[in-house]
């Protein structure tokens, strides 16, 4: 029996300021069947012996598989696996269909792309509440210094990029010339500072005037032009697994913003309607405020050249 009598939705909502990586961890069942889930929750434990571990949710269907597997593979994914990570935490029957994968130790399933790889001998399960924890020690390892790994904090997937205070726009080099100075010429940084400025001074303004976080205005301002959405359809464009935007939305109904049509589709509410317009104006303000900073015929300029180079990479 639980101590608490937490609010679940806000207890988890607290619980994901914490950012993660994002693994997917396989095993063989007893048929010899490969089973996998998306998780969170791994970490590593110790150096001697090598142990790491992660918790699975004694409601997953895969759990008898792993609570008697012998050995697990635990899947690092990179930023360019959203669809591995989203195929993986859903319920479907088949989610090595779409896989390239080869067996590793014991069978478990090894992915082709990964940012690394721990190959694992079951060393303890542990009970913990509603999930077992299940320890296991590390036999092989593998990672791909590469590819960027993929994150997941308050609900949405991110990339780790760096911090804007430890990017040092000043040269620490006195004769560095203008020509040769690479970093801050390059397209890369400046648009990530770009984006890194424009969210610090508009995130506060959306909670402060709306009481409405990022997540939700993702939502919102894409409500604003197709003000019915099918919760699958809108996963991709706002960053969010099928999980955590059911959350978002269950917070955005509370709050009146949206309601459920049915179990799968959104509509956004009167009250939604008029914040997202009060935020949008806010947004665009922002926006202006900066660009107003340019020439008006370049700051125009600019936003079709970045337009036509997001068109070009397809
Ligand atoms: C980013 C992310 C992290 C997750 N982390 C965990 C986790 O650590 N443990 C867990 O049991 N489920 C986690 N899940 C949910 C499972 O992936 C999901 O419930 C999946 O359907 C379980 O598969 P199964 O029911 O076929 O076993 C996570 C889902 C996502 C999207």
């Amino acid at each position: 029996m639980s101590q608490t009598d937490f609010d679940p939705k806000d207890f988890r909502r607290a619980l994901s300021q914490f950012p993660t990586g994002v693994t997917v961890i396989t095993t063989l069942d007893a048929d010899g069947k490969p089973v996998g889930v998306t998780a969170s929750s791994f970490n590593s434990v110790s150096m001697e012996p090598t142990l790491v571990l992660w918790s699975i949710d004694k409601g997953a269907h895969s759990l008898a598989a792993f609570e008697k597997a012998e050995h697990f593979a635990v899947n690092i994914l990179g930023s360019d696996q959203v669809a591995t990570s989203n195929n993986f935490a859903s319920r479907g029957e088949d989610k090595f269909a779409n896989a390239a994968y080869s067996a590793g130790l014991g069978g478990a399933p090894v992915l082709d792309d990964y940012a690394a790889q721990f190959e694992c001998k079951t060393w303890a399960v542990y009970e913990g509440g509603d999930h077992l924890i299940l320890v296991g020690e590390v036999i092989n390892y593998r990672y791909n210094d590469v590819v960027e790994p993929l994150v997941f904090a308050r609900g949405r997937y991110a990339i780790s990029a760096q911090h804007p205070e430890m990017i040092n726009t000043a040269s620490p080099c006195d004769n560095a010339s203008q020509e040769n100075d690479f970093v801050s010429d390059y397209l890369l940084y400046l648009v990530r500072n770009l984006y890194q400025e424009l969210s610090a001074s508009l995130y506060p303004k959306l909670q402060n005037e709306c009481d409405v976080n990022p997540e939700e205005w993702r939502v919102l301002s894409r409500m604003l032009s197709c003000p019915t959405f099918k919760i699958s359809d809108l996963t991709d464009l706002v960053m969010q697994p099928e999980v955590a935007l059911r959350q978002t939305a269950d917070w955005m109904v509370e709050k009146g913003l949206v309601e459920y049509q049915s179990n799968e589709v959104i509509k956004i509410t009167s009250k939604g309607t008029e914040i997202a317009t009060q935020l949008r104006d806010i947004a665009i303000a922002e926006e202006a405020k900066l660009l107003s900073q340019l020439p008006a015929d370049q700051a125009g300029q600019l936003k079709d050249n970045l337009k036509t180079l997001i068109e070009k990479l397809g």
